[in-house]
């Protein structure tokens, strides 16, 4: 079935980047968000970032103002729409509600994809009374109408068919869809993003190295590096490459590696209150002095040419 219609729930900080996306690609958008003010927030946001999609491959019948804005009533427009891509807040219970009225809104073979970063459907399909097999998680990276990876996770009862077409429609729009074969918390792009997380907030707890140079050394280390070739195969080449480079990595460097493991594991970060404040005044050190939306906009600048040398 051919998607020309799509359903927005929640135009937050992802629903609004994602309507954007399928604005770019000619859609038409129907949009829900009950919060007061969000019909204005998103079309300022839209403005804002219209321009940079316009840099990007898009279709002839893009129009930044292609979307109708219903409030909370999505429940008397959904009819309509041919995809539904859920943004509303990661709360099992909320989604669990808003699910069930997804389910019975929208015709039954129109698959329900949700942005949730780490949520499993399974949690939050049980009272999908009409067809929970067209439900699965469409899962972003911030901003999705920049970032190119979408993690597509089925629950054990997705249909096969709904997996493979939502990877198409993702890769319609540009996107790189990846399927996580097994439902699990947090998926594996997050999984992956924690550990280091996790490891940087140590650091810069325990006033090993400042914030602002924490950030630099990803920048210019493992950011463009794994932007190149991920951490597999970088591991790889930094072995000598070749078929036997990844073993070889891992017999030179497992020594020294499970030293620094278990260090890491010694020092973890506690996410005491006094641990976050005292975090988060070094975060807001490096910002000092520094427009946020202009750190956004340059940010977008940056995604663009980067991404675009990756084409
Ligand atoms: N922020 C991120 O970096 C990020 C990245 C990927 C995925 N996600 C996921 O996307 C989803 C949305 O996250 P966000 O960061 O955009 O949150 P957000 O708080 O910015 O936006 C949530 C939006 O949902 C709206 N909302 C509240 N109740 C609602 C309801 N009953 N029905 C419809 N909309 C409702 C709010 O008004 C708000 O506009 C979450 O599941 C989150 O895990 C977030």
């Amino acid at each position: 079935m051919s998607i020309r219609t799509v359903g927005v729930l929640g135009t937050g900080v992802i629903g609004a980047s994602w309507t954007g996306l399928f604005l770019a690609h000619g859609l038409k958008v129907i949009v829900s968000d009950p919060a007061p003010g969000a019909e204005r927030q998103l079309s300022d946001y839209l403005h804002s970032i219209w321009p940079t999609l316009e840099k990007q491959k898009r279709s002839s019948h893009a129009a930044l103002t292609n979307y109708r804005f219903v409030g909370a009533s999505f429940k008397d427009h959904f009819a309509d729409v041919d995809f539904v891509q859920e943004n509303a807040p990661e709360r099992p219970e909320l989604k669990t509600k808003l699910f069930a009225e997804l389910d019975a809104a929208t015709r039954p073979d129109v698959i329900i994809a949700s942005s949730s970063s780490g949520i499993p459907s399974s949690h939050f399909i049980s009272q999908c009374a009409v067809n929970p097999t067209r439900v699965l998680i469409g899962h972003p990276f911030n901003p999705p109408h920049l970032m190119p990876l979408v993690e597509v996770v089925p629950h054990p009862t997705t249909a096969t068919s709904v997996t493979e077409a939502a990877k198409s429609f993702y890769k319609s729009l540009g996107r790189t869809p990846v399927h996580i074969r097994q439902e699990l918390p947090g998926f594996a792009a997050n999984r992956l993003q924690i550990a280091v997380l996790n490891e940087a907030y140590s650091l810069v707890s325990r006033g090993i190295i400042s914030a602002e140079d924490l950030d630099t050394c990803v920048t210019n280390s493992l950011g463009p590096r794994w932007a190149a070739t991920g951490p597999l195969l970088s591991n790889t080449m930094g072995g000598g490459g070749g078929i036997d480079g990844f073993k070889h990595a891992l017999e030179h460097f497992g020594p020294a590696y499970r030293v620094w493991l278990d260090d890491m594991k010694a020092h973890a970060f506690t996410w005491t209150p006094e641990n976050v404040d005292a975090l988060s005044s070094s975060v807001a050190e490096e910002l000092r002095g520094k427009d946020a939306k202009d750190l956004e906009r340059k940010r977008d600048d940056m995604l663009v040419k980067i991404l675009s040398l990756r084409e």
